[in-house]
């Protein structure tokens, strides 16, 4: 067994989301109050978007999304299978029907000209996914998304931060939700962010996340009215002023911790390019801003004798926990159930067997990082090709 032990993810709090914590503790009012509406005007600003409406996940954030745009029985949504189950339950939540296009496999994000040949009569919007923090082809996708009139929504679960030009994610697209569970590179512990330029659209998802009611409790309290209705059928799905305290004061370290994550990827690339024969490496088009949520190579598997899941294996034995994102969801059996099947997305398949996540955040050594390349290196020469 090795000495040395380093996790895929490591976490450290800042010291001022420790006092912001506290202070909430100490306020009397724990759930969406001052705090919530603190951390969606901070994120809004961060991004350059106006509106925004915090919420209990990521998850969340994609079902009242495509709740808000009309999601339901006989409508479908254009999507990704190369993604966590999380983004296609949010579709089958509301009823309606994910319908799969491949991915580009150089980007491992949906491949705008599959979507093309997926468009029906039925469907309502596309959700694309920034998988690891790199931006999906946004000029693409919005070319196809107004040609044929559907909304483009964004997860954005991984890319708090990444911009194309000078635009964020919720800039390039109608609607991006963001999350902020415990392992992204902000987080709330658990919770999610909507935002959109589109107001009415964002404020229909605050009343499905308040179960339809027109003021919160915090709002009748601060405004001595006990009065409100209830206009729709709604969602428990609001934010903590507990969980928006852990995000504002993450958010006090979130460009220090963003250039961290930069530094650590530039430095897997140096330390890995001698190998790029056996590993492909992540890239980033001119303009692109990465946002680094993970560090995902490929393996050229025809080049090596093991397959990715030993060379996992070996890695944990030498200390180094890697990852997987991801499986598509056409391999799981829930899905396959469904009728979901690798035929028709042999990018998503072929990324599914080659892909594998490095340590990445920024309490990570860069000792770490060259030590995870030798090891790298050290493997890939036993088992070269
Ligand atoms: C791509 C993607 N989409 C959606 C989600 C869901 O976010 P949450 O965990 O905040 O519900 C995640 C979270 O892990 C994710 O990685």
């Amino acid at each position: 067994m090795a000495n040395r032990k380093i996790p895929l993810f490591d976490l450290k709090l800042s010291a001022e989301s420790k006092r912001q914590v506290r202070e909430v503790m100490t306020s009397g009012w724990l759930n969406s109050g001052p705090k919530v509406r603190e951390f969606e005007k901070e994120i809004s600003r961060l991004v350059h978007v106006r509106n925004a409406v915090a919420v209990s996940s990521g998850t969340a954030g994609l079902q009242l999304t495509l709740e808000a745009l009309g999601a339901g029985p006989g409508k479908e949504v254009i999507t990704t299978p190369f993604t966590f189950v999380a983004t296609v339950a949010s579709i089958l939540h509301t009823g309606a029907t994910p319908v799969f296009a491949d991915i580009d496999p150089t980007t491992l994000t949906i491949d705008p000209d599959e979507i093309v040949r997926k468009i029906t009569s039925e469907t309502l919007c596309v959700l694309s996914v920034d998988i690891a923090g790199r931006p999906a082809d946004y000029r693409r996708l919005s070319a196809v998304c107004e040609t044929h009139q559907l909304p483009l929504v964004a997860d954005a679960a991984h890319s708090l931060g990444a911009r194309v030009g000078k635009k964020s994610i919720a800039q390039l697209a109608d609607v991006a939700v963001y999350s902020f569970q415990a392992t992204k590179n902000l987080t709330t512990a658990d919770g999610g962010m909507v935002l959109s330029r589109h107001k009415k659209l964002v404020d229909s998802v605050r009343l499905l996340a308040q179960h339809g009611m027109t003021a919160t409790a915090y709002q009748r309290k601060s405004s001595h009215r006990w009065m409100y209705d209830v206009i729709g059928l709604g969602h428990k799905a609001n934010m903590s002023d507990l969980h928006a305290a852990v995000g504002l004061g993450q958010l006090s370290v979130f460009d220090k911790d963003q250039a961290r994550r930069a530094q650590l990827a530039d430095r897997y690339h140096q330390g890995l390019k001698g190998l790029q024969d056996y590993l492909e490496l992540p890239t980033v088009d001119k303009g692109e801003h990465h946002a680094w949520h993970l560090y995902i190579v490929k393996l050229n598997l025809s080049r090596l004798r093991i397959g990715r899941n030993r060379l996992m294996e070996i890695l944990a034995d030498t200390g180094i926990e890697t990852g997987v994102h991801y499986r598509p969801l056409f391999e799981m059996s829930f899905y396959q159930e469904l009728g979901y099947t690798e035929q028709y997305f042999p990018n998503a398949a072929y990324a599914g067997r080659r892909v594998m996540s490095l340590p990445l955040y920024p309490t990570l050594k860069p000792s770490d990082v060259d030590y995870i390349c030798d090891q790298i290196a050290r493997i890939i020469r036993r088992f070269a090709r």
